[in-house]
């Protein structure tokens, strides 16, 4: 094994992002160095606007950093890619779909090359099962609450297989029972997949029940992680 890609799974490295504003470019993140190591569970809190969100994007290759390199798997991130699965602040799913299909969409695309449609359809319905969705599956995005189209999210995200894990705050809408079922088929699935997971929360509770380590990052435009 390559001890470098065992320890260094995911390096990031004098990452700095700026965005340009009507007021002029806004610094969002500066000097932003982490090394996640593979099968890590790493949470990032923080308080909200302190870029939590920009980093996880520019992990996911959504964006690019101004400054700075990101590097997964010894290459670097150049865009977003199903190695990386991502669960978004605001779950994102295509509207105009189902549950299952938006979780079909997902697999579809990791899958199909390698499997039949029966195993593409066992994957979508074993990912939506696992969120306890079955029952809502062929409903669309708008007819279902907030916490269940996080989960839709959770589903897709868990159904590609991904090799890292990203989550923004995965389980903030959802209701405290939800939440903690949630919590603990994330564990056991971590566990089984050994995927390396980077996740936002605000709950510190939550960041300590499930991660082998928590990363502070500082308010305001300054943002830097101490560890
Ligand atoms: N596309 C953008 N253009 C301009 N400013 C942005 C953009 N995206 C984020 N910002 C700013 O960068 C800062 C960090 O935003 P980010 O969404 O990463 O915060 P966060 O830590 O995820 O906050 P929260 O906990 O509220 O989700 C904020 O001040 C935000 O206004
Ligand atoms: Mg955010």
């Amino acid at each position: 094994m390559n001890e470098n890609l065992s320890t260094r799974y995911i390096q990031i490295a004098g990452v700095e992002q700026t965005f340009s504003t009507r007021k002029g470019p806004f610094v969002a993140l500066r000097s932003i160095d982490l090394d996640v190591a593979k099968g890590e569970f790493v949470t990032l809190i923080g308080h909200s606007g302190c870029g939590k969100s920009t980093l996880l994007n520019l992990i996911a290759g959504l964006t690019r950093p101004t400054q700075g390199t990101l590097i997964c798997a010894n290459r670097e991130i150049s865009g977003p890619g199903p190695d990386r699965g991502v669960v978004f602040q605001n779950h994102s799913l295509l509207p105009w779909l189902t549950c299952y299909e938006n979780v079909y969409l997902a697999v579809e695309r990791v899958f199909a090359a390698t499997e039949s449609r029966s195993q593409l359809k066992a994957r979508t319905e074993s990912a939506l099962a696992m969120v306890g969705l079955t029952p809502a599956a062929q409903k669309r995005p708008g007819e279902i609450s907030g916490g269940m189209k996080q989960r839709v999210g959770i589903a897709r995200a868990l159904s590609m297989e991904p090799k890292v894990l990203l989550m923004d705050e995965p389980f903030g809408a959802l209701d405290a029972l939800t939440r903690a079922k949630l919590q603990d088929e994330l564990l056991q699935i971590v566990a089984t997949t050994r995927s390396t997971v980077v996740m936002v929360t605000h709950d510190v509770d939550e960041a300590v029940l499930l991660s082998d380590r928590i990363v502070m990052m500082t308010n305001g435009p300054k943002a830097t992680i101490v560890m």
